[in-house]
């Protein structure tokens, strides 16, 4: 989505009138994520707004009365408009599903991450056209649910050729892609980690490196250790990729803390945290992604957003969409499981879901309205932002604009 690389950046059936100026007028509440512009709030709200875009940039922000004038008018007629969810985690390049795991895990069965070589076999097994209409048929429903940026993973091909096809493929949809080549050990090298460890930093990391922005790791009890987390991530780091990390996400462990040693933009998950974890997230650039469709969809215990920013951390929202723990593309889902189970005010959540992806990405230009920023913007049927979390699975986002032109 944030893609101004791909086909269908360059081939969509919208494209953006270059030179021309459009105004949104009538909006009853305005989500700009920048305290200096609106009510000095995190989310920096301006009431009865407007928002000016130029080509594919925010150019101006403010009450609809000083709006200047434009080539194109469009009324809000006292909808709330926020700025396109950054979706900062999601595994969107695999086939298959796992419908047959969920369904025995609403009867009690435990989540492990074991199930991901179910994937992997799938994965393996599909062709190039599968694979990719897959992908775009969960950026369309991303997409018609407020999407305007989302990261993306390998990590269920796990042999050199299958991990740089899922990479090549995610890179024609987005500009965020990670290489997750340590999801798990290969199915092949189970009887030697090592080697896969190995595999993973050489030859694999050599084909991937050129199609990928962030190196991953599955640092988990039946994935990786901390010690083979720290050789991924640094192997990555010398070839100029950007470490984050899957930390803490079905037990304690020494992922949270290698991510803040290394600098990784984002510890993923951080669902069971000590309070040394969270102290040092708190002291950190590095980003505590929570992503609660995974503990919706393994029952699993919430992580404490509450006690995260009450220590000072930054907090960023993702769905984590994947066949196994997390099969859902919806950030709204996420806002409002965030607001009712995991102590967030429903603006900290609009927020994370919105400039806490962006900072979990390393990205100023996205996740916020404000001039000079990408004309990233969500309408809702609704008269607030607050909506999203009140009226939990309505389908309340009636308009997008992805990068200055309006998808729908
Ligand atoms: O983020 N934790 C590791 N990866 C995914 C799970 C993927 C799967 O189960 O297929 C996650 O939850
Ligand atoms: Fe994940």
């Amino acid at each position: 989505m944030t893609t101004g690389s791909s086909d269908h950046a360059r081939t969509g059936a919208h494209s953006a009138s270059s030179g021309s100026t459009t105004v949104i007028t009538n909006i009853a509440s305005l989500v700009t994520n920048d305290p200096s512009l609106g009510d000095t709030s995190p989310l920096g709200l301006i009431q009865d707004a407007a928002v000016v875009i130029d080509g594919d940039r925010i150019a101006w922000i403010g009450e609809t009365s000083k709006a200047p004038a434009t080539d194109n008018r469009v009324d809000a007629e006292g909808r709330a408009v926020i700025p396109g969810f950054v979706d900062s985690h999601s595994h969107l390049v695999f086939a298959g599903d796992r419908t047959q795991e969920f369904n025995a895990r609403m009867s009690g069965r435990t989540y492990t991450a074991g199930g991901i070589a179910t994937t992997v076999v799938a994965t393996r097994n599909a062709s190039d056209e599968q694979l990719e209409q897959n992908v775009t048929r969960y950026l369309r429903e991303a997409l018609r649910q407020g999407t305007t940026t989302f990261e993306t993973k390998s990590g269920y091909g796990l042999t050199v050729e299958d991990e740089a096809r899922a990479l090549r493929i995610a890179a024609r949809h987005t500009d965020e892609v990670t290489f997750l080549g340590a999801h798990i050990v290969a199915p092949e090298f189970e009887a030697d980690p090592a080697g896969y460890v190995a595999l993973v930093t050489g030859e694999m990391l050599d084909a991937c490196a050129p199609h990928a922005r962030w190196i991953d790791v599955f640092c988990e009890k039946g994935a990786f250790d901390g010690d083979q987390a720290r050789a991924v991530l640094t192997a990555g780091r010398a070839r100029g990729l950007h470490p984050r990390i899957h930390a803490n996400q079905l037990s304690y462990g020494p992922g949270v803390q290698l991510a803040v040693e290394i600098d990784a933009a984002s510890a993923d998950h951080c669902t069971h945290l000590t309070d040394a974890d969270v102290d040092a997230l708190a002291n950190s650039a590095t980003v505590a992604t929570l992503l609660p469709g995974a503990e919706f969809s393994t029952r699993a215990a919430w992580p404490d957003a509450r006690r995260l920013l009450d220590a000072g951390a930054t907090v960023a929202l993702s769905t984590d969409c994947n066949p196994g723990s997390s099969f859902t593309s919806s950030v709204p889902f996420c806002v409002a499981l965030a607001v009712r189970d995991m102590g967030m005010t429903p603006d900290e959540a609009v927020w994370s879901a919105t400039a806490g992806g962006a900072a979990a990405l390393r990205r100023t230009d996205i996740g916020r309205l404000t001039p000079g920023a990408y004309a990233d913007l969500a309408l809702l049927d609704a008269p607030s932002h607050v909506h999203l979390a009140y009226r939990p699975g309505v389908p309340l986002v009636s308009g997008v604009w992805r990068r200055g032109v309006r998808e729908f």
